[in-house]
């Protein structure tokens, strides 16, 4: 076998190994079924105990209450950003975004279809490299929307946001989920694509109060509305059933590991020991604000494009992978999800501090130029 490597992508992204043991193993025969499991009836009972273990797992980690529906589907984060306002906000009303990035960027373009969007706040003005505490909510919104990590420009809210006058609060968690403690009951909805933290791409997780199902508007297309699948137990149409059951796995990895609290240890960890390298390089300077980091995508820059280049072809020769930022903001991201080992992050510092060390004479003039 191909000898794997680190792989720093911000999504796709890695997943635990032992999960990707598991499914090779399910791949030719679920279990002693004699059929694979991307090959199983999603309505037969062996696909069937997968989703409800899924849910059931999913349910577990983050302490969801009875009121909260677990779904699973498809279109990704970015249908999320439509179907939001489609089901919840008409012509004549308003929700709030809090704009921290371009993801959020585009759930407003969506929301602005259906009705009436505010902006609670924006950091645009500085390349949305920080959570703005200054918001600035409508009177009466219909929601509030946020993102909760950054993905692009390595920001994450410390917390959630406030929601003025009970209004539901919806969060985009698909860079952060299930990343840290998380308390379901604060939120109306919580929505992520699978690809970071959950899972291969093609599943989206969607938690969301019962409360809210109800109040989805009639008479949408049937795939649009929460009411369908909530009803359907994600299962209206052929759901995306390979996804689930990766889910599944990794749901019972991160039990495995002390369940949220431990992978949140585990992540601090991770993300302080490169912040605090960072912090003292001469070379490598992180781009968020200080108080904004994200644990999940670190992102810095050397301060020339040149160099970023040399820097990640350098470390790609030494096995550490898709390093370079996001097209629109170029320098370097280090993705480090929930399953990005521990090591990885070490191999990084250790590269980082070897190239700073060929560049030591370059930086020494560069710094007398300036004194
Ligand atoms: C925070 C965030 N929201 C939404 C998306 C879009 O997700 P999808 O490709 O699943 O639509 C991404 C993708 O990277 C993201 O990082």
């Amino acid at each position: 076998m191909t000898q794997r490597i680190y792989n720093f992508s911000a999504g796709p992204a890695v997943l635990p190994e032992a999960v990707i043991q598991e499914a090779k193993d399910n791949m030719l025969s679920l279990g002693d079924t004699g059929v694979g499991v991307m090959e199983h009836s999603h309505r037969g009972p062996a696909l069937t105990a997968v989703f409800e273990e899924a849910e059931a797992l999913c349910r577990q980690i983050a302490n969801i209450p009875d009121n909260y529906h677990v779904l699973f589907l498809q279109g990704g984060a970015s249908s999320q950003f439509a179907m939001i306002p489609q089901n919840f906000l008409a012509d004549d009303q308003t929700a709030d975004y809090l704009v921290t990035g371009s993801w959020s960027k585009k759930a407003v373009k969506e929301a602005k279809l259906f009705g009436n969007v505010h902006t609670v706040c924006s950091s645009e003005d500085t390349t949305f490299n920080y959570i703005p505490k200054d918001r600035n909510y409508s009177d009466n919104p219909r929601y509030v929307h946020f993102t909760s990590n950054n993905t692009i420009y390595g920001t994450q809210f410390a917390t959630e946001p406030e929601s003025p006058n009970g209004a539901p609060l919806i969060c985009d968690a698909s860079s952060d989920i299930f990343s840290r403690p998380i308390d379901v009951t604060k939120y109306g909805l919580i929505y992520a694509g699978a690809q970071k933290n959950l899972g291969p791409s093609g599943v989206t997780l969607v938690i969301i109060r019962d409360d809210l199902v109800q109040q989805g508007k009639e008479g949408l297309p049937s795939m649009h509305m929460y009411r369908t699948h909530a009803d359907a137990k994600s299962c209206f149409n052929t759901p995306p059933a390979f996804g689930i059951y990766m889910m599944k796995l990794v749901f019972q990895w991160i039990l495995d590991r002390g369940g949220l609290e431990g992978v949140a240890e585990t992540n601090a960890r991770k993300a302080g020991k490169l912040y605090d390298y960072l912090d003292g390089s001469h070379l490598f300077k992180p781009t968020a604000e200080k108080e904004s980091r994200s644990q999940m995508n670190v992102t810095f820059v050397t301060g020339d494009a040149d160099l970023d280049k040399e820097f990640i072809a350098f470390a790609q020769k030494r096995d550490l992978d898709a390093l370079k930022g996001h097209r629109s903001i170029g320098g370097m991201r280090a993705s480090i999800y929930n399953a990005f080992p521990e090591a990885g992050v070490d191999h990084l510092i250790d590269v980082m501090k070897e190239f700073e060390a060929t560049h030591a004479s370059a930086i020494a003039s560069d710094s007398s130029e300036q004194a």
